[in-house]
């Protein structure tokens, strides 16, 4: 029932530690979930920004009071609630995440707030909610501002005295629960626009943290960079040797508009590919934002475009492990996991070559043409 946002915590670091009883709509429900947190010093850096952030947090832990974490794409929200969960008076209870804006209005809030036996046609029996199974615990509502107005207001209910009740069921219910909001957009901009309730706004508004860029704590790079590239070492078994002064010194100087979330890619491309080329502006894309036809009888040939996409992904991917191997195949076969074969079979689908990969970046060259790779 659950859609998946695929944005969420690292898709490559198990983080050892603590024992996360996550639940995660995007997991369907409860699930336990082996891992931890990265450490404290890593979380929080060193810059001012995030030291003050820290303090605050600290202040909060023993509380239940509501937060408000708001910050760009990839700055760390999620992990951030994960954090406060697990350090504060509310861990013995679940950690339930709930991303607002993957499920549509309807369906959210039976999700969210269960449902009784007979209440619609599909309920054949009773279930509890995220609310529910919150209890003692957090609710952590990502993406708030995705909440429609009439779910807003059930939410606010909630906030104010804990009571709330399964869909078709006359029983009111009370949660026991922390309640921490996220969101990337601009709240007083919704407010204005009618979009969000200003009174619900203050109810999850009691302590706010606003993440910074990783622009605005570029003397956190480097630490974070090391820990990333320590942790994906140990998952991917490589021994990439520790980053260069002038390694900092690129990895720094960068724009970082897709934040933590970025530099953990850039990190992970360096662990399995060997290089940090790609720190350079990014190689040219092959095309795939092309807009795709729709056939003459009006139908979207999804399995074709499908098929394309994929080609096209994986051209990108060999494209990137030939460069990173100053076009060396078989260490480019070795970084891509795949045999020689296969990939020179691969390099000759899609036309590629050092003197027209840039060309072959957007479009399929005849493969004649490719035939004359050595
Ligand atoms: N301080 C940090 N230390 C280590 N890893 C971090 C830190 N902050 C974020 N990350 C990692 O960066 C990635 C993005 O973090 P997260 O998903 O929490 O960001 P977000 O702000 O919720 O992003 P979005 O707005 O896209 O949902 C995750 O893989 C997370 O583990
Ligand atoms: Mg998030």
């Amino acid at each position: 029932m659950c859609a998946t946002t695929g944005k969420q915590g690292s898709p490559y670091l198990k983080h050892e530690g603590i024992n996360m009883a996550v639940s995660d709509h995007t997991n369907g429900g409860l699930a336990s979930r082996a891992g931890g947190l990265p450490p404290e010093e890593i979380i929080f850096g060193r810059s001012a920004a995030m030291t003050s952030i820290r303090q605050k947090v600290q202040k909060v832990l023993a509380t239940d009071v509501p937060i408000l974490i708001q910050g760009e794409n990839g700055t760390g929200k999620g992990l951030l609630a994960q954090y406060i969960h697990f350090r504060s008076a509310m861990s013995s209870g679940a950690f339930v995440k709930v991303n607002c804006a993957a499920i549509p209005g309807a369906l959210l809030e039976s999700e969210l707030f269960g449902y009784q036996k007979g209440s619609f046609t599909d309920a054949h029996t009773s279930k509890p909610g995220y609310v529910e199974m919150a209890h003692r615990g957090t609710l952590f509502l990502d993406e708030i501002t995705d909440l429609d107005l009439s779910l807003q207001a059930k939410v606010l209910q909630l906030l104010q005295d804990g009571h709330f009740s399964r869909i078709g069921d006359k029983q009111e219910r009370q949660a026991e629960t922390r309640i921490i909001c996220a969101t990337n957009r601009d709240l007083q901009t919704e407010i204005e626009a009618g979009r969000f309730r200003r009174d619900l706004f203050y109810r999850i508004n009691v302590i706010s943290i606003n993440l910074p860029s990783l622009r605005e704590r570029r003397e956190d790079i480097a630490l974070l960079a090391d820990y990333f590239l320590e942790q994906l070492n140990k998952r991917f078994e490589r021994d990439m040797p520790a980053f260069s002064e002038e390694n900092i010194e690129s990895l720094s100087s960068r724009e970082w508009r897709g934040n933590i979330r970025e530099l953990e890619n850039v990190v992970a491309r360096y662990a399995i590919l060997g290089s940090l080329d790609t720190v350079e502006p990014e190689a040219p894309r092959r095309s795939s934002a092309a807009p795709f036809r729709v056939a003459l009888d009006g139908t979207i040939p999804l399995k074709r475009i499908a098929k394309q996409a994929i080609r096209e992904m994986e051209g990108n991917l060999i494209l990137s492990a030939l460069r990173e191997n100053k076009w060396n195949r078989r260490k480019a076969a070795l970084a891509l996991s795949i045999s020689y074969r296969a990939l020179i079979y691969k390099i000759r689908e899609a036309g590629l070559s050092p003197k027209n990969s840039r060309k072959a970046a957007q479009a399929k060259v005849p493969r004649d043409k490719a035939e004359g790779l050595e």
